[in-house]
């Protein structure tokens, strides 16, 4: 699998993920065994001004090659500029959000209202490439209401400005999260385009993953919700890529030791953004920001519940360490897989 010059070892990516697919989070799905990340969404116009939080958003592992970074503005000539400015922190592939349904973002013409004029795509497309010599991809929606079901042509237009992959998300903008994605838009922009195309919408289960390539015939698949508090979905699907036997459910030591290196995962991060913060505030800050993560990776297990009336109580990672061993002490029915409970759903 290849974006312009860079080859993928494997076709399950983890998806851009706003809040969520932070450099931690990257991390930890990639050691899993995803083939390509993408940061969260990053405004073009935070990345012209050097914002802090746009700082935090270009925060990445040195190993994390090709960086990509998912941009979004309304104007061609902003997203070029912030194209730049994240090309100079070391982006190798620059993705131009057209999916993002939020009103904020749409009321600027940005997200997936930038996907409702091809014309325009192909110019943010073609504007972006002859600002950076590294490829640009977009991701569109299918469109933006049912009477508007445009993916297709946007892919078309992307293409013949000069993007090197585009990524659908089968759902319109007005489905937002719900209802079912359209595999089969899927299908037919891979029909209608040369470049490569990854698809992406209800990919929940490994076989989920499989079975969009499949019938799809998509070059890659994009992980998303699925992916919230199951990275190993990326374990089992490099497994399945590489011919290899499915691996063993995830042990307690394992699930517990993954969720205690995200904690300080989200640490560091959080003190290479604010070297100035005193050390137990960037402590709190980052176990406020994980907590969100902590309720997902306990879903599904009959000690999930109990676990998550107790998130108030979590401010320090001694905390998490402490309520974890408490209510998943070794060889506990509270880490089984509760079968009545929901599946992840990634914090819509
Ligand atoms: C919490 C959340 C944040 C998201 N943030 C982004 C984003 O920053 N950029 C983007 O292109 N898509 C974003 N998406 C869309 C996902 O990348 C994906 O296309 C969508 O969730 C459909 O896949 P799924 O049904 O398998 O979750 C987000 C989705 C969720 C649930």
């Amino acid at each position: 699998m290849r974006i312009g010059p860079h080859t993928f070892p494997g076709r399950f990516f983890l998806a851009p993920l706003a809040g969520v697919s932070d450099r931690p989070f990257r991390a930890i799905c990639r050691g899993m065994g995803a083939s390509f990340t993408y940061t969260e969404m990053v405004s073009a116009h935070g990345l012209v001004h050097g914002t802090l939080q746009t700082e935090s958003y270009l925060d990445r592992d040195p190993e994390e090659e090709p960086f990509a970074v998912q941009v979004f503005a309304a104007e061609p000539d902003v997203l070029a500029r912030g194209a730049e400015a994240a090309v100079r922190a070391g982006a190798g592939i620059i993705d131009v959000n057209m999916a993002c349904p939020v009103k904020k973002v749409c009321g600027t013409g940005a997200g997936a209202a930038l996907g409702r004029d091809p014309a325009r795509v192909e110019a943010a497309v073609r504007a972006i490439r002859a600002a950076v010599p590294v490829p640009v991809t977009v991701k569109i929606r299918a469109g933006w209401d049912e009477g508007e079901v445009n993916c297709v042509d946007v892919a078309r237009a992307a293409e013949a400005g000069g993007a090197a992959a585009v990524a659908l998300h089968g759902r319109t903008r007005a489905q937002m999260y719900s209802g079912k994605a359209r595999w089969e838009l899927i299908a037919a922009v891979k029909r209608a385009v040369g470049i490569p195309v990854l698809g992406s919408g209800d990919v929940w289960t490994a076989d989920d993953a499989l079975r969009m390539r499949a019938e799809t015939g998509c070059d890659a698949v994009l992980v998303a919700r699925g992916a919230c508090g199951n990275p190993w979905i990326f374990r089992a699907l490099r497994a399945a890529e590489l011919g290899d036997p499915s691996p063993p459910p995830t042990s307690r030591d394992e699930w517990i030791s993954v969720m205690l290196r995200h904690v300080t995962l989200q640490i560091e991060h959080r003190r290479r953004q604010r070297p100035d913060e005193p050390a137990d505030e960037a402590e709190r800050a980052a176990v406020r920001e994980l907590r969100k993560h902590l309720l997902w990776y306990t879903r599904g297990r009959r000690g999930g519940a109990l676990f998550r009336r107790e998130a108030d109580r979590l401010v320090t990672a001694a905390d998490v360490e402490r309520v974890l061993l408490e209510h998943f002490p070794p060889g506990s029915p509270a880490f089984e897989e509760d079968p009545a409970a929901q599946r992840a759903e990634g914090g819509e």
